[in-house]
């Protein structure tokens, strides 16, 4: 006689629809510590004239600071509280005049179709907003073939949708996220297209960017595009340790959990102020504890924190190290190396230890804090940007899993 089929799925009411804590990369946490200034401010600025400077903003952070999260807060903010049209586009994708373009062609679709065209295609991803859309908006027609040649006419259906928005008492709010992916010459082409619309003809069109901190050497020191060189710069920073506590014990709380004093200064000082490696332990603690009911106790507050550590080095500071210069290399590996004795070594230390010209000094150090893998430290120090990175480190060297360029022969 046959017996019943094992069951592998988890029971469905187990994963409890509440895990307190989304170790994912875009995740918004259930959870959202220490960002309330930054994205009122932000959202102060979308709301002033589109044509100020306040009008294209980018936020700068390095991975997992949690610039993701706050640009998602920022668009629903902008839908639910003044009924925006949100266009969200991806950096990844290489091609953000196209994508653009789509989304400015799928918004005018369903904005088309909010008005009864039933000769409209149906359209999905495109939230209109709460506001409701009055009469007298069309559109420039265009032949299916034509349709679809994005990129030529953006400027002039992006104006559209934005004096069509305007007219319903609304705006426009553009965003891209993974900004430092983009290519110069379309970044180029859409900033100046943006600076026309909200600038020349005043229309109710505002931006909001995310990248990686190195655009300022990049994209935003470009000297042929005024858009990309004004754009408002606000940085994601690491959270406090008071944010950092909160950050922990408040899911834990709200999930029916508990954790132990000792448990908490433990985690909440390997988290250092970083937002992905707070998911991380969170998440690891609430799961070594057995989940809700269960109080989360010093021993599976270290147990996490090594789990968490190995998947940071795995996933943020190996890739961080891989896409490093050489000369960089040497000199975070020097720093590495220096802070083990003196946590905030000197910049000329950290030089002469790498044998790296002591003129050179400002400019390797500015490369590695855009990096993220270190963080500045008063006057001509320079400390490693999580606690963790120091001890990864050194050990990768010392094992031979990570090597460290040999200095250019001298007059090479
Ligand atoms: N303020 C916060 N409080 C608590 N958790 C946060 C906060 N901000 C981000 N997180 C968590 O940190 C992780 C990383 O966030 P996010 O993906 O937004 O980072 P990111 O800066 O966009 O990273 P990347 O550069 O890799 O895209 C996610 O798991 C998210 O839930
Ligand atoms: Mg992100």
């Amino acid at each position: 006689m046959e017996g019943e089929r094992p069951r592998y799925f988890p029971d469905e009411r187990d994963i409890s629809a509440a895990l307190p804590f989304t170790p994912g990369f875009g995740s918004t946490p259930p959870c959202l510590v220490g960002r309330d200034e930054l994205i009122r401010d932000v959202c102060a600025l979308l709301a002033g004239d589109p044509a100020s400077e306040g009008g294209a903003n980018v936020l700068l952070a390095p991975r997992g600071m949690g610039k993701t999260v706050v640009l998602n807060e920022i668009e629903d903010a902008a839908r639910a509280e003044r009924g925006w049209l949100v266009l969200p586009i991806s950096g990844t994708d290489g091609k953000p005049i196209e994508e653009t373009h789509k989304a400015v062609r799928q918004a005018q679709d369903a904005w088309s179709q909010a008005h009864g065209d039933p000769a409209k295609r149906s359209v999905s991803g495109v939230s209109l907003g709460a506001v409701g859309l009055s009469a007298g908006v069309s559109f420039a027609e265009e032949s299916d073939s034509r349709r679809t040649g994005y990129g030529d006419d953006l400027r002039r259906d992006l104006g559209d949708l934005a004096s069509a928005a305007a007219r319903a008492g609304s705006r426009v709010l553009l965003t891209m996220d993974e900004m430092h992916a983009i290519p110069l010459a379309e970044a180029r082409k859409l900033g100046s297209y943006i600076q026309h619309i909200a600038k020349r003809e005043r229309q109710g069109l505002v931006f909001l960017g995310a990248a990686l901190p190195y655009i300022t050497e990049t994209l935003l020191a470009d000297r042929k595009s005024t858009f990309l060189q004004r754009l408002a710069v606000h940085t994601v920073d690491p959270l406090s340790e008071p944010e950092t506590r909160r950050g922990l014990r408040e899911p834990i709380e709200m999930h029916g959990g508990l954790i132990k004093d000792d448990a908490l200064d433990a985690s909440s000082s390997a988290v250092a102020g970083h937002p992905y490696m707070l998911q991380l332990v969170g998440d690891r603690m609430w799961r070594a504890a057995g989940g809700a009911g269960n109080p989360i106790t010093i021993n599976h507050a270290k147990k996490a924190v090594a789990e968490a550590e190995e998947s940071l080095e795995d996933h943020l500071f190996a890739p961080t190290w891989q896409s490093l210069s050489d000369n960089d290399k040497r000199f975070l590996a020097a720093l590495a190396a220096l802070a083990e004795a003196d946590s905030s070594p000197r910049v000329t230390a950290v030089c002469e230890q790498a044998g790296i010209g002591q003129t050179s000094g400002s400019a390797y150090r500015k490369r590695l804090l855009l990096s993220g893998m270190a963080r500045p430290a008063g006057r001509g120090r320079l400390k490693l940007a999580h606690p963790a990175i120091g001890p990864w480190l050194r050990q990768s060297i010392a094992t031979g899993s990570v090597q460290v360029p040999e200095p250019p022969l001298p007059g090479i």
